[in-house]
């Protein structure tokens, strides 16, 4: 079991897109538990409206300690995502759930004032645990020729932090997707969606190259 925080400070830079989007692609080679521990519950609503569509298990248990027990029970998956809330005063939350994580995917929009937010995020609460992480930028422009690669260069070498390769670009139909009850599972593939269904399932091969699930262990003195 690999438990990936997906996490920011910075408040709207899709957090809950990527836990709930990113956990539907991997739900289609993984077993995958969604964990909300933000009180905002925005997964828990999107979710709600997927209904029996969800292609993963989910929990809206708000209390992040439920990691540490779920490594207790050896339960069993290959994935759990979870969605951590962007704000300073949930801090202690993001924290416990860092404390429990194997990995975190850092979100992060083209935009100035995101910097020093997701900075700090990685310098005072990631780095310091030793959890690996990579940035994933979201809502890039298609339209703007120079943004991704004047972004990817940012993070490479003034900021030094490791990036996915893969990237969301800003689609209409992934900001529709909650409310409309959508998962890159349940789009029907077609020109309005291609977009975003190839860009998610970019990032669920890189994060599975990445993260390779656990091996399952042998009990000890036990049989395979
Ligand atoms: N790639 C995208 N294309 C279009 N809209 C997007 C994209 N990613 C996120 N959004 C929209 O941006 C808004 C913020 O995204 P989201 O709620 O996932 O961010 P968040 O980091 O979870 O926010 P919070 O910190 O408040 O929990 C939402 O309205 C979402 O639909
Ligand atoms: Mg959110």
């Amino acid at each position: 079991m690999r438990i990936i925080a997906i996490a920011n400070q910075k408040g709207g830079v899709g957090k809950t897109t990527v836990t709930m989007q990113l956990g539907a692609a991997l739900s289609r080679r993984y077993r995958v538990l969604v964990v909300d521990v933000d009180r905002q519950r925005s997964t828990v609503w999107w979710a709600e409206n997927v209904r029996e569509r969800l292609p993963f298990d989910f929990s809206g248990d708000q209390n992040p300690r439920v990691l540490a027990r779920l490594r207790e029970l050896r339960v069993e998956y290959d994935f759990v995502l979870v969605d951590t809330p962007g704000n300073l005063e949930d801090t202690p939350v993001l924290e416990t759930v860092l404390d429990a994580a194997d990995y975190a995917v850092v979100p992060l929009t083209p935009e100035p004032l995101a910097v020093e937010p997701t900075m700090r995020t990685i310098t005072r609460l990631i780095e310091p645990r030793h959890v690996p992480y990579a940035v994933l930028l979201n809502r890039i422009d298609g339209r703007i020729r120079s943004q991704l690669p004047v972004w990817q260069s940012l993070l490479d070498t003034t900021w030094g932090v490791p990036r996915f390769d893969a990237y969301l670009r800003q689609f209409k139909s992934q900001s529709d997707a909650p409310v409309l009850g959508q998962l890159v599972t349940t789009l029907r593939d077609n020109r309005r969606t291609a977009g975003v269904i190839s860009d998610v399932t970019r990032v669920g091969y890189e994060m599975s190259a990445q993260v390779a699930p656990a091996q399952v262990q042998p009990a000890v003195g036990g049989r395979w």
